[in-house]
């Protein structure tokens, strides 16, 4: 077979399986840019089960670009709360600022005028101009990396160097076909679905009859396991200070860990009462009369192994300035919160301020390929 007819039929046999299998999602009904948009970001190292409901609310909350780009950046890190990765909210606001000022509130139907967009990277503006416009654009994130690393045969590590750059070529001489948007889904879909990591479920796969390591017996190989850099350790002593109902909150200084975000009061290391209470006081000018270690929690983040100390306190102040508000537990979904604080909090509190506290109902927000239990979880940030 000529190369151009290989391309034909392996279009073909990718697009026939995608149209009997996809999977209904929200935001493949919809054919809206902005909506497929604030899909793609929250899909980044986001699995589908936990963007949903995610995604749904936030459609409702800000339908348009116009709405995006005037929302307060709080309401939307409230709304992200859970979802992790929150560079990503971030980079969002500043393009829906960018495309309401630059292009009357439409996403622009360009492939180079998206790249221009914040936290528009190569697979985002692929994703968005052929899933949105139908531009002939490949999208290449891990799962499409996977399946054409295998179908090819490409050896070696395809996130980096030569074997990426093949990947890319493939990925672009694929999609150059009036579906590109179904195409490059098709590639995406097969690969969460049927051609995963370890055990790829070959019998079900639309490709298998040409693709290399099917034939060689090399899906274990191709691509090579990741070999993940060691995380280090970081540790953490949590202030709960409460009394009526009131905590004490921290927003997060931006650029750093959970930047911009809401959290309980956090000190460096694992302090015992006493340092904790003299910290307290030496950054916040307070320091409480009294206090217990109440929970010891982890949480594996991307870059490292989170340890939390929790230590409470009755003793609050009456009065604080930013970046530390107080707040009623019952108010508390209306700040931008990171996991790991929910988790702190869950552990920490009793039933009946459980009762109280309005918590996100999600434990955790569920990155891909995340194991976890109630005190050993994963995140993002
Ligand atoms: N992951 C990234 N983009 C996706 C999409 N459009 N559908 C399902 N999973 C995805």
């Amino acid at each position: 077979m000529t190369e151009r007819a290989d391309l034909r039929s392996l279009r073909r046999a990718l697009l026939a399986w995608y149209r009997e299998h996809r999977r209904d999602l929200p935001w493949r009904r919809t054919s809206d840019p902005y909506a497929v948009w604030i899909s793609e970001v929250m899909l980044q190292q986001t699995r589908v089960d936990t963007v949903i409901p995610y995604f749904d609310t936030f459609l409702e909350r800000w339908p348009t670009v116009e709405a995006l780009a005037a929302a307060d950046p709080d309401d939307v890190r409230a709304a992200w709360s859970g979802l992790g990765y929150y560079r990503r909210a971030r980079a969002m606001l500043d393009a829906a600022a960018t495309i309401a000022r630059d292009h009357r509130g439409r996403l622009p139907a360009d492939l180079d005028a998206l790249r221009a967009l914040p936290g528009f990277g190569r697979y985002t503006a692929g994703a968005v101009g052929s899933i949105a416009f139908g531009l002939p654009t490949p999208a290449v994130d891990g799962n499409v990396l996977r399946v054409l690393a295998r179908v090819y045969g490409i050896e070696g590590d395809v996130t980096r160097g030569d074997a990426n750059k093949r990947v890319w070529a493939r990925a672009t001489a694929l999609a150059d076909t009036p579906d590109p948007g179904d195409l490059n889904q098709a590639l995406i879909e097969l690969g969460a679905t049927v051609c995963s990591w370890r055990k790829p479920a070959c019998d079900a796969c639309p490709v298998r009859r040409r693709c290399v390591a099917f034939a060689k017996g090399e899906q274990a190989t191709i691509p090579p396991p990741r070999v993940r850099p060691e995380k280090k350790r970081l540790d953490v002593t949590m202030l709960l200070m409460l009394r009526d109902d009131t905590i004490v909150l921290e927003q997060q200084p931006e650029g750093g860990l959970f930047g911009g975000l809401w959290c309980l009061p956090m000190l460096e290391g694992r302090l015992e009462i006493d340092g904790a209470l003299d910290e307290a006081a030496r950054r916040h000018g307070f320091a409480p009369s009294n206090g217990a270690i109440v929970a010891e929690l982890r949480r594996v983040l991307t870059h490292r192994h989170l340890h939390v100390r929790v230590v409470r306190t009755t003793d609050t102040p009456s009065r604080v300035k930013r970046p530390l508000v107080r707040a009623k537990l019952a108010a508390l979904s209306d700040y931008g919160i990171p996991t790991v604080t929910t988790q702190a909090l869950r552990a920490s509190l009793s039933p009946d301020e459980l009762l109280v506290a309005e918590l996100p109902d999600r434990r955790s927000a569920r990155t891909r390929g995340d194991r976890r239990s109630l005190l050993e979880s994963e995140g993002t940030c």
